[in-house]
């Protein structure tokens, strides 16, 4: 038998409520903040990506879906959103709309990663962008928006960190005191951060390898080595948090692992989910629709892993309620009674009824047993007497008792149906 590829997913309808409780909350809250939904392409120029999220990032180095089509063009499966989103805004002019401009995606992302709970290689993200605010105030409304869904979707043990990774006015000199710091202690490196150390050092505060963190608890921080101008930003950006009632705290290890990010970064992590337990991360990138070629405009967002949210969601137990079931299931004993089944069926349904009747031609027994599986609500049983009287009876599936309806009479039989 054929399988999916390594590392995607089918979602199958038993799980598709979480899917649909957490997209219709994220893009209602998000509306709720004035942002607007954009969609994209799938795929892009690769060239976008090596600019836009970097070359020295895991990301494009090894996790890149790269592909030539048949004219030998080099495109990419998208590994994110922002990237694409910052074309889309440049290349449809939407930089001389109201500024600032607001938009939001739902969006699959892929990425060739170690598949694990909580990392596939296709996944989803509920992403924003913002565009043409650079104020401390704009990233706390961007991260208040982050918050507002976390919130609304249930989840507790949910925690905010934040942290500056400064711009390119004062990165360089923190950039020297990182890799003279790691110099001294190369060797403890694991192999993969001694070649960040040559291309981008940041990184190395955030590797996953145990020697490598305790190396990287004792290194310079991004936020004692701001430029005056960053350390202001980070500064209003606490109080503008605290003027909000949102609870942060200040984690020098965030710098995020694409190259875009600007002075402000975020990420909002659960610890009840395991190892892969950052639920939403963003931050600030001023110099991004500059790089693609536009005008200097700032830049803020963050995007959600919906995987994870489920998994956070069914770690503290958010009850989304049972999915809907039939209000009545009609079951036809022979050919005529079955023509007019599936006409009661359909008069119903358009009068925005759920119900359901037989279509497999099962017999009575089967039918009263499928009805029952599905959890319809009534039945009502029609074969060739009710057909000529008019009339049949309805009965209750929790208590069995019956009411005798008209089958002919849609209004009168949604009334009994209370529907
Ligand atoms: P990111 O941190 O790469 O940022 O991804 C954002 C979120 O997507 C992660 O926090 C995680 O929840 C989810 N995610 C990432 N990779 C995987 C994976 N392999 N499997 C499952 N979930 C995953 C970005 O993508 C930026 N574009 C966010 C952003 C928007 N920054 C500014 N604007």
């Amino acid at each position: 038998m054929i399988q999916k590829p390594r590392g995607t997913m089918d979602i199958l309808p038993e799980e598709i409520p979480y899917w649909q409780y957490i997209e219709k909350t994220a893009k209602e809250t998000a509306a709720r903040y004035g942002f607007s939904e954009i969609r994209i392409p799938t795929f892009e120029a690769t060239e976008l990506f090596l600019r836009g999220v970097g070359d020295t990032t895991d990301v494009v180095q090894k996790e890149m879906y790269t592909f030539t089509d048949r004219e030998d063009r080099s495109y990419t499966l998208r590994p994110e959103g922002t990237a694409g989103i910052a074309r889309a805004v440049l290349e449809n002019g939407k930089l001389s709309d109201a500024l600032p401009l607001r938009l939001y995606y739902l969006i699959n992302c892929f990425r060739y990663e170690k598949p694990q709970a909580g990392r596939s290689r296709e996944f989803f993200q509920f992403g924003v962008e913002m565009f043409g605010a650079g104020s401390a105030a704009a990233d706390a409304s961007v991260i208040s928006l982050a918050d507002a869904i976390i919130k609304k979707i249930g989840l507790k043990d949910v925690n905010l960190s934040i942290n500056s990774i400064g711009c390119p006015e004062c990165r360089p000199k923190y950039h020297a005191a990182l890799v003279e710091y790691f110099k001294a202690n190369e060797d403890k490196l694991c192999p993969t951060c001694r070649e960040r150390l040559k291309t981008n050092p940041l990184r190395i505060l955030d590797c996953k390898n145990p020697e490598c963190i305790e190396l990287a608890a004792d290194a310079p921080k991004t936020i004692d080595n701001l430029c005056e101008e960053c350390e202001t930003h980070f500064n209003q950006l606490k109080l503008s948090l605290e003027s909000m009632g949102i609870a942060y705290t200040v984690n020098p290890r965030i710098v995020r692992g694409l190259d875009y990010y600007t002075r402000t970064v975020f990420e909002f992590i659960c610890d009840t989910i395991g190892a892969q337990s950052t639920v939403c991360g963003g931050g600030r990138y001023d110099g991004l629709i500059n790089q693609l070629g536009g005008p200097k405009t700032p830049g803020i967002g963050f995007a959600m892993g919906i995987t994870r949210l489920i998994l956070a969601m069914k770690a503290c137990g958010v009850d989304i309620g049972e999915p809907e079931k039939p209000l009545l299931y009609i079951a036809p004993m022979g050919g005529e009674a079955s023509v007019a089944a599936l006409g009661i069926t359909e008069k119903l349904r358009l009068s925005g009824v759920y119900a359901d009747c037989d279509v497999c031609g099962r017999s009575l027994k089967a039918q009263m047993k499928y009805a029952d599986k599905i959890g319809a609500k009534y039945t009502l049983i029609i074969g060739s007497s009710e057909l000529e009287s008019g009339r049949a009876q309805l009965k209750k599936m929790s208590d069995s008792t019956q009411t005798e309806v008209s089958i002919y009479d849609i209004d009168a039989l949604r009334l009994v149906l209370g529907a």
